[in-house]
């Protein structure tokens, strides 16, 4: 499927009838984009049992001021992020819940890990409804933005997590792991406690590969938390046209990479959210339409250059950039022009700091209409 969808963006002839090989002036350093997510939720608290986790959800007035603060540009240099911290709580022997599934009593963790992994072996199927499967028989858990909760099962259960993501608003993803935790919080008075083995479900609203499970557990005093059996699954989300904006590609095979459109470039800039001020945990392309408009608005007000006439937002990308298979947040690209799926061919890139994919890219038109690439703005 992704492999015909490279041919076909190859020797597509395009919709929209642009000259052939041009620059593709957005081309788009995926690791310069800027995501600030110290203060989101990035997996659960140790100890948690259960817990569920509201999505944070920017105001269109907050995506607006952001705009006018940091406006998107096309040659704009980027200001690098930096990301995620876990906060843990320190022990005091408080008994942890105990869970009824099958216990894996008494094994130090190499013994505790391969007994679960012959217990639970890394077959579990390729796909169930509409969720891929991404990874499975790992030994972490996933740990990245958009944590939306964690429920304690009693099995090895992956149905069980996926009704629960099936219910969540928003869930893209669920993670299903086994972890060796103490059965008391580990401190001075109980450095070694005796072992629960809880089967845990997390849910997740970005997608997520393998390298995002990379939470392997931790030592607490003398205590050793590690993880056997995790399985992880991703779904695509379901677009659905928004107010002033068509749906127009779906889950697509990666962002657009569109050309110059007779030698002018319809590519307005990018926005990547969360920022500072815009505090979005969950894939929402309202987001970028309310930043395309945001856009628009500014472009009208700071025209100096063409005096008669602005660039208006059109069309945006709204995707997410996975870093070493976690995803960073929600990126928009922003365009001055509609362009079709056979551009949507920004799949990944490698760069120094680590191997980034583009991953749950789906475009949006204006649907007011006319919508040129530029509006008159002088006087008639
Ligand atoms: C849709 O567009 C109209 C006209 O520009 C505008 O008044 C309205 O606020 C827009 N709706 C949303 C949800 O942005």
């Amino acid at each position: 499927m992704k492999t015909s969808s490279i041919i076909f963006a190859a020797f597509a002839a395009t919709v929209m009838g642009a000259p052939a090989p041009a620059p593709r002036p957005q081309d788009i350093d995926l690791s310069s984009l800027s995501f600030s997510s110290d203060d989101l939720p990035t997996g659960p608290e140790f100890g948690a049992n259960k817990e569920s986790i509201p999505v944070s959800k920017p105001t269109t007035n907050d995506i607006v001021e952001d705009i006018k603060d940091d406006p998107a540009s096309p040659t704009r240099k980027l200001r690098r992020g930096v990301n995620t911290l876990l906060k843990r709580v320190p022990g005091d022997c408080a008994p942890q819940s105990i869970n009824n599934g099958p216990q894996f009593i008494n094994l130090e963790p190499d013994d505790w890990q391969a007994a679960v992994e012959l217990a639970y072996p890394a077959t579990n199927p390729p796909t169930i409804g509409p969720y891929k499967k991404v990874f499975d028989g790992l030994r972490g858990s996933v740990n990245q933005i958009g944590y939306r909760g964690l429920t304690t099962l009693h099995a090895y259960d992956i149905n069980a997590c996926k009704t629960l993501c099936d219910k969540k608003a928003q869930c893209l993803g669920f993670n299903f792991y086994v972890e060796r935790d103490p059965s008391l919080d580990p401190g001075d008075l109980c450095p070694n406690p005796s072992i629960i083995t809880n089967y845990k479900c997390t849910l997740w609203s970005f997608p997520f590969l393998a390298g995002a499970a990379d939470n392997i557990g931790e030592t607490r005093k003398q205590f050793k938390v590690v993880i056997a059996a995790s399985v992880g699954y991703v779904k695509p989300f379901v677009a659905s046209n928004l107010a002033n904006f068509t749906s127009f590609g779906q889950d697509l095979y990666g962002s657009i990479n569109a050309p110059l459109l007779d030698g002018v470039n319809s590519y307005l800039g990018v926005k990547s959210y969360p920022s500072g001020d815009v505090n979005v945990d969950y894939f929402e392309p309202a987001v970028c339409a309310a930043a395309c408009d945001a856009q628009t608005a500014y472009n009208s007000r700071h025209h100096a250059s063409t005096p008669c006439q602005y660039k208006a937002c059109n069309f945006f990308d709204a995707y997410v950039v996975l870093k070493d298979g976690k995803a960073q947040g929600l990126t928009c690209t922003l365009y001055t022009w509609t362009w079709d799926d056979s551009y949507a061919v920004n799949g990944g890139q490698t760069r120094s700091d680590g191997v980034y994919k583009v991953a749950s890219s789906y475009t949006y038109t204006n649907s007011r209409l006319p919508a040129p690439p530029y509006i008159n703005t002088c006087p008639v």
